[in-house]
């Protein structure tokens, strides 16, 4: 054989040897959707997965090269199951990153589980502050919000519309009390006064009695907290009690996001913040709507878009190491400091993981939540007790 040929082939060997096939990124990546399926919050879960499942479709059903595998588990929304639910990804699949999920509770458990078997935890929805305040880790980031965000923008909005009396009303679990503390703060810090705190147990819909406590007291505003089916029956009590003429109702966006169809005229004209409005015309915004309406034959609403950023999220941190997640503190890196081009608008990620994002005040319009303006710009949660 000619010297410089023998010599490129035992170059190519050496090669071959430093960088053995098995060292590449090889198979699909495992994503684990802990999502509820049924329940009150069932259609929350199933608009998450699509937006989730939109851009990866986008990326052609690849994120850095690598395919993705579906696991799936129903949480039912009850944090009693959490433990065991999350265990059967983490431990029977044995995913390589977890998605979920919308109520705060089971969210709680899924944190801990993470921490404790440090897999990678992309949050889509639940709110609980401390998973981006006490409990806050490395390994887990979320693409939604801290419950204190959307209450305390819609205390804010509230305080500059005059109103001094307020009440308030939601479930009697995490999320619900934490979006209240957060409006209590600002409205309190605006110069109003919540007079009442009404409450009933997850996922409870029986509102008569509290309703006829807010008429009896009558104050000036009512800051509600309820999501998915239970908002779409608390609108209509709301409304058929005659209350909506008398007591304006305010609430954190939720209580109007993708139920306004169910809820009808009931909902229409009212007012809530969040970080999402349907009519928000940004091109990110109007790109995705219409890629979501095609791909589902439904409109977007905001647990779609959560789910979609989860997938940008996770697809900013495999691109960094070009799909290798053997690379995990490069990976995580990158997740943190990524600027995310949402259609809520761009965000990053805050110390604790969260994102840092504009809140909108919307209106309940037709079948949407019109933008109205920004009722605080690049709002972070405070992140009490996050230690990193
Ligand atoms: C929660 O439990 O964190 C939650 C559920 C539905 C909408 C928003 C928050």
């Amino acid at each position: 054989m000619h010297i410089p040929t023998r010599l490129a082939l035992l170059a190519a060997c050496a090669a071959s040897l430093a960088l053995p096939a098995a060292a590449q990124p090889a198979g699909p990546i495992k994503v684990g959707l802990m999502l509820p399926a049924t329940g009150t919050f069932a259609a929350l879960g199933d608009m998450i997965e699509k937006g989730f499942k939109l851009h990866v479709q986008e990326q052609g059903g690849k994120l850095a090269g690598r395919e993705i595998q579906y696991f799936r588990v129903d949480d039912e929304s009850d944090p009693s199951k959490a433990t065991d639910n999350v265990n059967k990804l983490i431990k029977r699949d044995q995913v390589d990153v977890l998605v979920g999920t919308v109520h705060s509770g089971v969210a709680l458990a899924m944190a801990k589980a993470a921490k404790e078997s440090n897999t990678l935890l992309i949050v889509p929805n639940a709110g609980a502050d401390a998973i981006t305040g006490p409990m806050c880790g490395p390994n887990i980031v979320r693409s939604s919000f801290s419950n204190w965000q959307p209450g305390y923008s819609t205390g804010v909005v509230a305080a500059q519309k005059g109103y001094k009396r307020a009440m308030t009303i939601t479930w009697n679990y995490a999320a619900g009390l934490e979006t209240v503390k957060g409006f209590t703060e600002a409205f309190e810090k605006g110069g109003g006064k919540v007079i009442k705190d009404l409450s009933l147990p997850f996922p409870g819909v029986e509102f008569q009695a509290l309703l006829t406590e807010i008429a009896a007291q009558k104050p000036d505003v009512v800051f509600a907290f309820f999501a998915g089916g239970g908002a779409v029956k608390f609108v209509k009590d709301y409304d058929a009690a005659g209350l909506k003429k008398s007591v304006p109702l305010f609430g954190s966006g939720f209580l109007t996001d993708g139920t306004l169809e169910a809820q009808g005229a009931a909902a229409q004209g009212l007012q809530t913040t969040l970080h999402y409005a349907d009519s928000l015309d940004i091109p990110k915004n109007n790109a995705f709507r219409k890629s979501f309406a095609l791909t589902y034959k439904q409109n977007a609403d905001v647990y779609a878009v959560q789910g979609y950023d989860a997938a940008q999220l996770l697809a900013a941190g495999l691109n960094a190491v070009k799909g290798d997640m053997g690379k995990r503190d490069a990976m995580l890196g990158a997740m943190r400091k990524a600027t995310v081009d949402s259609p809520r608008g761009k965000f990053t990620l805050s110390a604790g993981g969260n994102p840092v994002q504009d809140m909108y005040l919307r209106e309940a319009k037709g079948p949407n939540n019109e933008y109205r303006s920004v009722a605080v710009k690049a709002l972070a949660d405070p992140a009490r007790g996050c230690k990193l």
